[in-house]
């Protein structure tokens, strides 16, 4: 078995979580993937313990292998985070990480149709605890699936888009990823067809979005993993790769940190606002256990550099945010 997935972000994430500053203490990587962020975080902190999430039981296998020795410090948790986090009610971790999305796995060998290269079921889930994009599909109005294009895809054809998937799916012409490829492929103008992207890159995305509910997900688990973190200069670090992500983490950071500003407004921009159903509301104020603060590192996310962005090109989206907890006795 090899490692397929590249971690982004290695050299900032290690800078930004201090992790020299808490040996012995509780790390949790809410998106283990194969694991290599929490090598990362056990390697610089030889005495901390990891408790390492994962929607999906194929990477916990993956990275229980990667790991080998150093699993001796992991507690594997196959669990959605949002779950995860509702329900923990262990010791309170000194380091957070979120590096949101699939991994280079889902993409290039799980075979569960997460790519639009190849010829696999219309599936794409982290976990069958939730529908496939074939079951998805099979119950979306047109309206509803263009607003998902739209929204989570920021796909600018959505609305022809939707009509042709639907027509294929009446027609019974949906049944693998070539055939949701080949349709997106033949509804949208040439000269977008001939584009840098494949364009059936945005739907495929969308679709996983939706599949996965992973706004919705990322939305609830900000502010449970937020009150847990340990009030000691706990640090958490979210890495996010899609605009509405980062707009979920920064606002919902802002509001910890006690500013306010995004009471009432909505994660998408005003020319979304008609497919706003399935945008997700920003974390407007939220609630940390009484003394505890949260202090902004990041005032502007961190970005790959460009020698990062040639060696590993799945990493040119990735942004880093980052928060320190403390109490407010401290800060006066
Ligand atoms: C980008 S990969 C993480 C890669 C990892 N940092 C590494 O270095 O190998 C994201 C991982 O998070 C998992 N994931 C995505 N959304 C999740 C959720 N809501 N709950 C739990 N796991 C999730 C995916 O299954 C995937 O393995």
């Amino acid at each position: 078995m090899e490692r397929t997935h590249v971690p982004v972000l290695p050299t900032e994430v290690v800078e930004f979580l201090k992790l020299e500053q808490v040996n012995g203490g509780l790390f949790v990587d809410c998106t283990l993937g194969e694991g290599g962020h929490s090598a990362l975080l056990l390697e610089h902190s030889p005495d901390s313990r990891l408790i390492g999430v994962d929607a999906d039981a194929t990477m916990i296998e993956r990275a229980r292998s990667f790991l080998g020795p150093l699993s001796s410090r992991v507690e594997f948790v196959q669990a959605w985070y949002d779950e995860f986090w509702n329900s923990y009610s262990g010791p309170r971790p000194h380091r957070i990480l979120f590096d949101l999305g699939i991994s280079t796995f889902h993409l290039s060998a799980s075979g569960r149709g997460f790519a639009f290269r190849g010829d696999e079921p219309l599936d794409m889930r982290l976990s069958d605890s939730v529908r496939s994009a074939a079951e998805l599909l099979e119950n979306l109005s047109q309206e509803d699936l263009a607003d998902i294009l739209y929204v989570y895809g920021e796909e600018r054809y959505s609305r022809r888009i939707a009509a042709a998937i639907l027509r294929a799916r009446d027609e019974h012409a949906l049944r693998t990823t070539r055939d949701l490829a080949e349709t997106v492929a033949s509804a949208v103008p040439a000269a977008y067809r001939r584009g840098r992207n494949n364009p059936a890159t945005r739907t495929f995305q969308a679709i996983r979005i939706a599949v996965n509910s992973e706004l919705e997900r990322l939305r609830a688990a900000l502010p449970s993993a937020l009150a847990a973190l340990s009030a000691d200069g706990g640090r958490m670090g979210v890495i996010t790769f899609h605009s509405l992500e980062d707009r979920l983490v920064k606002w919902a950071f802002r509001a910890a940190s006690g500013d306010d500003s995004a009471v009432g407004r909505s994660a998408v921009t005003a020319k979304h606002s008609n497919a706003s159903k399935f945008a997700p509301k920003l974390i407007d104020t939220m609630v940390l256990p009484a003394g505890e603060r949260i202090r902004i590192l990041t005032r502007k996310p961190v970005l790959p550099s460009d020698e990062e962005v040639s060696a590993n090109p799945a990493s040119r989206s990735a942004k880093l945010r980052v928060v320190e907890k403390g109490t407010v006795e401290e800060s006066r």
